[in-house]
């Protein structure tokens, strides 16, 4: 193999279409950076680089609204909680917002993506005239192949999540200008409607379940509903840490020492005497 045909090997190897770098040039999805620095908020620059293109105002709102709903959810949200420990061990900045970001799964800050892909499932089963019906199938399919609970809805610590109601404010004012469908909304709407029906309570829409309205609205595929998640509540997670490294509490662990926690094994017994 030619040396020209190794170079074009390598560079195919690490091959992009998001950001071209030569000396003294840097693009994002072909946006001279001299041309964007200042020009566009950070939300636009995350729809840039995920998708390609700039977004409208109207869209740029949209996707503005759900990070800024979910930066942080107090020092007993797992995440945040996880955050100070790390720094009271003695771990930097990096490593405390690491440890923290991975605990954002399906349970804890990552419903949004299987919210979206619930939301999808509604809508393939059809939403002219029997969206409560297609709701209720999505609903079955969704519990007897993976849980109980479903996504984006229902919260510990709030009867109805304040965040959730003016986020599909916002979907709506943004359906009524044309920005958006509207379809995911009437999807978790239904999906809302259906489980009190049901349950004979309402299980309100959660965070992650509006915020997957956005998303979904919005066109950005399941995972990058978790993905977004992740870059907001960095913001909190990072807040935290950094609280917590101007404090002198060392080895912090989930709680108090003072406060004990319940042994339920066996009870104390001896090596004494055994083979
Ligand atoms: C967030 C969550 C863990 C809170 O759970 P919880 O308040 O401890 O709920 P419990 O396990 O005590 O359930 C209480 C009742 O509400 C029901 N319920 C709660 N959340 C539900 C959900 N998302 N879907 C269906 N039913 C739900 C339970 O089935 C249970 O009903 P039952 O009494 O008939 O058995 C739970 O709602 C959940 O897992 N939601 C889905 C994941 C999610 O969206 N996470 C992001 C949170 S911001």
């Amino acid at each position: 193999m030619s040396e020209t045909e190794l170079r074009e090997q390598a560079a195919h190897w690490w091959r992009t279409s998001i950001c071209d770098i030569a000396p003294g040039r840097i693009a994002y999805r072909g946006y001279p950076i001299e041309e964007l620095i200042g020009r566009i908020s950070f939300p636009a620059m995350v729809w840039l680089m995920l998708r390609g293109e700039l977004p409208t105002p109207a869209r740029e709102r949209l996707l503005q609204a759900a990070p800024v709903a979910s930066v942080d959810h107090g020092p007993h949200a797992p995440s945040i909680a996880i955050a100070q420990m790390a720094v009271s061990c003695g771990l930097p900045l990096n490593g405390a917002i690491a440890s923290a970001i991975n605990t954002l799964d399906d349970v804890h800050g990552g419903a949004g993506e299987e919210a979206i892909e619930l939301y999808e499932d509604v809508l393939q089963r059809g939403e002219v005239g029997s969206i409560d019906r297609a709701a209720g199938d999505a609903i079955d399919h969704f519990t007897s192949t993976r849980s109980k609970y479903l996504p984006g809805f229902g919260h510990r610590f709030h009867p109805v999540d304040p965040r959730a109601e003016p986020i599909l404010a916002l979907v709506d004012a943004a359906v009524s200008e044309g920005a958006v469908s509207g379809r995911y909304a009437n999807a978790a709407r239904a999906i809302e409607r259906v489980l009190q029906e049901r349950k004979g309570k309402l299980i309100p829409m959660n965070i992650d379940g509006a915020a997957a309205v956005i998303y979904g609205e919005l066109g950005f595929a399941a995972p990058l509903a978790r993905g977004i998640f992740c870059l907001s509540r960095a913001v909190g997670i990072l807040a935290h840490a950094w609280e917590q490294t101007g404090r002198k509490d060392r080895n912090k662990g989930p709680m108090p020492k003072q406060f004990e926690y319940k042994y339920e094994g066996q009870p104390r017994r001896s090596l004494k005497g055994a083979p």
